[in-house]
C-alpha cells in the first residue's frame, strides 16, 4: 500500500484504536472545539521511548485540573510558548532551548509524536543523532488535544502560538475540522497578549487558501506581519524545519508558506 501524503495508514487493529480515541470528542460544536481526529498511535513503542512515555511523560503532563500558567507549571512567572499539534516535536525543542528562560507547551495526540519529543526533553539520541541539544526542563506536553490546554490557560497569558503543518483536511466536507477556523482562532487570540505572536507554517495549498481567507475575518485580532511577498515564502529565522517540513518540500516538491501575525 502507497503512503498517503495527508493520511495515516492503519492497520485494522489501529482504526479501531483510533475509533475509540476519535469518538470520544465528536460530540460539540465542530467550529469551535472538539477538534481531534487524527491517528493517535503509529507503530509500537521501542522500549527506551516507553519508559519515558511512563516515567517522564507524568512528571512534565499538565496538572489535572485547574488554570494552567507559568506558574503552576514552571514555579515563576515567564513568557509561555503554546504549539499545537507539535509532531516529532523538533520546532518546540529547538525554540525551548533557544530560549531556556521561557516556558513551553506543546499538545500533540499522536503517542509516537509525543515519544520522540519526550526524548528531545531528555536530551537523549534522537535518530541515531547524539548530543543535539542538552536537556529540555522548560517544556510541558499535554498528550491529547491542544484545545482542551488552551481553554484552561488565562487570557493573555500566552506570548507565542505555533500552528505548524496543521492536518489539512482537503476536502470541503472536512474544512469545519481544520485548526484553523474560526472558534479556535478566537480562543487562540483570547489566549494571547497584546503583542504576542501567532505563527502560522503550511505546505498545503487548499489550506493556505483557507487559512487566508479565515485570518481575514480576523483582522481586528490579528495584524499579519508582512512587508514583501518573501516575509512568507522565505523561513524566517528562529523557525526550523521540521522532518514533516523537510519531506514535504524534498519528497513532495511543495512550495512551504509562513506567516507571523501579531495579536493587537
Ligand atoms: C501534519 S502534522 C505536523 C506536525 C508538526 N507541526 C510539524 O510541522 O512537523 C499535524 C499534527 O497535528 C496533530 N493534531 C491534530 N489534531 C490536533 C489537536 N486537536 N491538537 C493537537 N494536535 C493535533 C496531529 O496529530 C499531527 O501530529
Amino acid at each position: 500500500m502507497k503512503p498517503d501524503r495527508h493520511g495515516p495508514i492503519l492497520t485494522p487493529a489501529d482504526t479501531a484504536a483510533n475509533a475509540a480515541a476519535m469518538t470520544a470528542y465528536k460530540s460539540g460544536d465542530p467550529t469551535t472545539i472538539n477538534r481531534l481526529y487524527g491517528r493517535a498511535k503509529g507503530k509500537p513503542l521501542r522500549q527506551g521511548q516507553q519508559a519515558l512515555v511512563d516515567d517522564l511523560l507524568p512528571q512534565i503532563a499538565m496538572p489535572a485540573d485547574g488554570p494552567i500558567t507559568a506558574q503552576t507549571l514552571f514555579g515563576e512567572d515567564r513568557p509561555l510558548h503554546f504549539e499545537i499539534g507539535f509532531g516529532g516535536g523538533e520546532h518546540m525543542a529547538f525554540r525551548a532551548d533557544m530560549l531556556p528562560d521561557h516556558g513551553f507547551i506543546g499538545a500533540e495526540p499522536f503517542l509516537n509524536g509525543v515519544a520522540q519529543a519526550l526524548t528531545h526533553v531528555s536530551g537523549g539520541v534522537l535518530e541515531g543523532k547524539a548530543g543535539a541539544h542538552p536537556p529540555l526542563p522548560n517544556i510541558r506536553i499535554h498528550h491529547g488535544d491542544a484545545l482542551e490546554v488552551l481553554r484552561r490557560i488565562p487570557d493573555g497569558a500566552l506570548s507565542f502560538v505555533y500552528l505548524l503543518h496543521p492536518d489539512p483536511w482537503p476536502k470541503a466536507r472536512h474544512a469545519k475540522r481544520r485548526m484553523m477556523n474560526d472558534g479556535p482562532l478566537d480562543l487562540i487570540a483570547a489566549k494571547l497578549r497584546p503583542g504576542g505572536e501567532f505563527r502560522f507554517g503550511t505546505d498545503h495549498a487548499v489550506y493556505l487558501r483557507h487559512a487566508l481567507m479565515v485570518m481575514r475575518r480576523h483582522k481586528q485580532q490579528f495584524e499579519w506581519l508582512i512587508q514583501k511577498p518573501q516575509d512568507f515564502q522565505v523561513r524566517p529565522g528562529g523557525w526550523p524545519e521540521t522532518r514533516y517540513e523537510h519531506k514535504a518540500r524534498t519528497v513532495y516538491g511543495h512550495e512551504v508558506w509562513y506567516f507571523r501575525y501579531r495579536r493587537r
